[in-house]
């Protein structure tokens, strides 16, 4: 409003004319005239206009007036002058008996202006003043005195300045303060009673100081105070109960401070409170009882903190709250059960860009008429079975950026309002348990507005491929593992441990499998002779690793460049008895350009059909060596035959062409030189004829 007024009028003069005088016939040059007694005007020179005026002039404001001193006489004269301003003016001076000639003045308005100083006593003239505007000035150093007796004053903004200390009594007798405004100084300290008679205040403005500590009682006889602005300063420690006599507060604000936690039941006593903001503090902790009865509140926000969980009933005596947004907290981990026990009118909950983990099971069951939920850009692994299920009226809800598996086909299945789901950037393990939510992103996927992007990390013959575009016999396998051809190797380790383990395969549990017990497949990882080659930040082991009857070949199946080559390594491995042939290499470090997943995954899930004997995995270098060893059959022997016997052929072929080009080349010189013979022989035969 106040920032409104400014920039839009330029300075307004108003005259007090005849009754019949039309306010036209008085207008100065460069104003204009907007009805009887208004009058704007814009860059005239304060001087020659004070000189201009006459005694009828009751409001005078010039803007841009180019008036640096304001003289024993400016005012003189001006008898009805109710209200004077001179605002970005570069006025620098004021004569300190400037105000004797108006006394009747209720306003003065000196806004963006040069002050440094103001004489001592200046406004003591103004004994029916109201309102003194000395905003956005140099001013260091106000004298104890210098509102004395000013006890009609409703309006003191004293913003923009660089004031470091206050006298304490300094604004006695001010007791029909409205409105003070001390923002953007640099105030380091208050006195603990500075603020004692100002019990009509309804504002007060302390932002933007450097106010280190907040005296206790000091806003104790504050007991009309509405709004309360202590947002960036440097308050590392509220005393207990320092607000409780604020009953009619409506805002507090305390963001942008060095608090690091706030004592118990702070806000109690304060059931008026709309706005209450504690965000971008350093705080660890808050106490168990620190919200009172504030049902008013509508919008909570509680961000950039150090917070790791916050107390379960801290929202529960703000039932009328309708946007909760607890969200870039960057150390926040755990959320109470009961957290949003409460809150019967909430339509948004953001608790987006926090760390959660998991979430309890339970969290939501109250918020039958939430709309918006963003869970996004948290570490959630998993989310409870049904944990949506009571979420009615839920129209969005961001899933986004977590480190989410996979997901249950039904977790939706209540969410019938549903409109808009994000689900990418989440390592999605395409493998049997996802096929039913498949399923579901296929059904739904014009609800799914990322869905190109909703992708497998796992299986690596899944890899990349998007969620929505499995189709449904992409998963028959997963019923083959009813009859027991399957064996799942559960290998637990994500990090590099120091001593090597062994895992080896075990029969699934299902029943049938006693047939198949002739594969005997051994899993040999080695994790610390790994341990300085793998990549930060990669998991090192499979999950899971699937041994299957088939053909005798490591198979992956996928869309994005992978490469395979027969090429034997040299690497040595701890296999003593029969040789082994190096069959697959997925080259990490070349899909990290073609994905755009952040932290290049390694597959949960490799299948390895027809039985191998051994396996053996390793990581070198961003690349995934995968050696089997072949089994005794036939087959794979005449395969390594064929093999052999390829290069073999293509070696004795290449000596072969060498060999050949190396005569062909010395039977062309042989054939040159008989050539350069022959001429010279002619050459000479015909001279002789000549
Ligand atoms: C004020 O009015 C008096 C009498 O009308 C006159 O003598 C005096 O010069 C005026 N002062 C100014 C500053 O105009
Ligand atoms: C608090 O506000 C109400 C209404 O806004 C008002 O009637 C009451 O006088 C105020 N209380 C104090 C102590 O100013
Ligand atoms: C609220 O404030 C009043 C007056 O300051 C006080 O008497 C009362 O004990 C306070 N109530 C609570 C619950 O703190
Ligand atoms: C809610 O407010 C009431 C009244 O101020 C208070 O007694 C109660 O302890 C508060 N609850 C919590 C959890 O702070
Ligand atoms: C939220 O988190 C994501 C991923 O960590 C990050 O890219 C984004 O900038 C964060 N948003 C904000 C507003 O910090």
């Amino acid at each position: 409003m106040e920032s409104c007024v400014k920039g839009t009028l330029w300075m307004i003069l108003t005259l007090l004319t005849p009754p019949l005088f039309d306010c036209k016939t008085f207008c100065p040059k460069s104003c204009e005239c907007q009805s009887v007694g208004h009058i704007l005007c814009r860059d005239r020179n304060g001087r020659d206009l004070l000189q201009l005026l006459t005694v009828h002039t009751y409001t005078l404001l010039l803007d841009k007036a180019n008036m640096n001193v304001l003289s024993e006489k400016s005012l003189s004269n001006k008898t009805l002058l109710l209200r004077f301003g001179v605002t970005n003016s570069h006025l620098h001076t004021i004569h300190p008996l400037a105000f004797h000639a108006a006394p009747q003045l209720k306003s003065i308005k000196l806004t963006d202006n040069d002050l440094s100083t103001l004489p001592a006593q200046v406004f003591s003239p103004l004994s029916v003043i109201e309102e003194i505007y000395l905003d956005g000035n140099q001013l260091e150093i106000i004298g104890p005195d210098m509102f004395e007796g000013l006890d009609r004053l409703l309006i003191l903004d004293l913003s923009r300045n660089k004031i470091r200390d206050l006298p304490p009594d300094m604004f006695d007798g001010l007791s029909n303060l409205f409105l003070l405004n001390l923002g953007r100084n640099n105030i380091k300290k208050l006195s603990p009673t500075i603020f004692h008679t100002l019990t009509k205040l309804q504002l007060l403005r302390m932002y933007y100081n450097e106010l280190e500590v907040l005296e206790p009682g000091i806003f104790d006889r504050l007991k009309s105070l509405n709004v309360l602005s202590l947002h960036h300063n440097q308050i590392k420690s509220l005393p207990p109960r320092v607000f409780w006599s604020l009953e009619n507060l409506t805002d507090l604000t305390l963001s942008s401070n060095q608090l690091k936690g706030v004592p118990h039941k702070s806000f109690y006593n304060m059931t008026k409170l709309k706005k209450l903001t504690i965000y971008s503090n350093p705080l660890l902790s808050l106490p168990d009882e620190l919200m009172g009865h504030m049902p008013d509140m509508t919008q909570f926000y509680l961000y950039d903190t150090n917070l790791i969980t916050v107390p379960g009933n801290l929202f529960a005596n703000m039932s009328g709250l309708l946007e909760l947004n607890l969200h870039l907290n960057d150390k926040l981990r755990y959320l109470p059960p009961d957290l949003f026990c409460c809150l019967p009118n909430l339509k948004k909950l953001s608790l987006r860009n926090n760390s959660l983990q998991d979430l309890p099971p339970n969290l939501f069951s109250t918020l039958a008429t939430m709309k918006i939920l963003l869970l996004n850009d948290n570490k959630l692994k998993t989310l409870p079975e049904n944990i949506f299920q009571d979420l009615t009226s839920l129209v969005t809800i961001d899933l986004k950026n977590n480190d989410l598996n996979t997901l249950p086909g039904d977790i939706f299945l209540s969410n019938t309002a549903l409109k808009a789901v994000t689900l990418s950037e989440n390592p999605w393990n395409c493998d049997c348990a996802i096929r039913e939510f498949v399923r579901w992103i296929r059904e739904n996927d014009r609800i799914v507005l990322d869905k190109d992007d909703v992708i497998c990390h796992s299986p690596l013959f899944s890899l990349l491929r998007g969620l929505h575009t499995l189709p449904d016999d992409e998963f028959s396998f997963c019923d083959e593992k009813t009859t027991g051809s399957l064996f799942l190797i559960q290998t637990v380790s994500h990090e590099p441990t120091q001593t090597p383990y062994y895992t080896s395969v075990t029969p699934t549990t299902k029943s049938t499998t006693s047939e198949t017990t002739t594969y005997s497949a051994t899993v040999y990882t080695s994790a610390s002779s790994q341990a300085d080659t793998i990549p930060n930040g990669l998991p090192v082991f499979h999950d899971v690793l699937m041994v299957k009857q088939g053909p005798d070949y490591v198979h992956h199946d996928t869309q994005t460049p992978y490469y395979t080559s027969d090429t034997p390594t040299t690497k040595s491995t701890t296999l003593e008895t029969t040789p082994y042939s190096p069959m697959v290499y997925t080259a990490a470090s070349s899909q990290a350009d073609v994905t755009p997943i952040a932290s290049p995954v390694f597959y949960d899930l490799l299948v390895v059909e027809e039985g191998p004997e051994y396996v053996h995995h390793n990581i070198h270098k961003h690349w995934v060596y995968v050696w089997f060893l072949p089994s005794g059959s036939a087959l794979v022997g005449s395969i390594m035959f064929c093999y052999i016997l390829l290069l073999v052929v293509g070696l004795v072929l290449i000596l072969a062409a060498i060999y050949g080009m190396h005569r062909l080349g010395t039977a062309m010189d042989k054939i040159n030189a008989e050539c350069a013979q022959n001429e010279e022989h002619t050459m000479l035969s015909d001279l002789v004829h000549a």
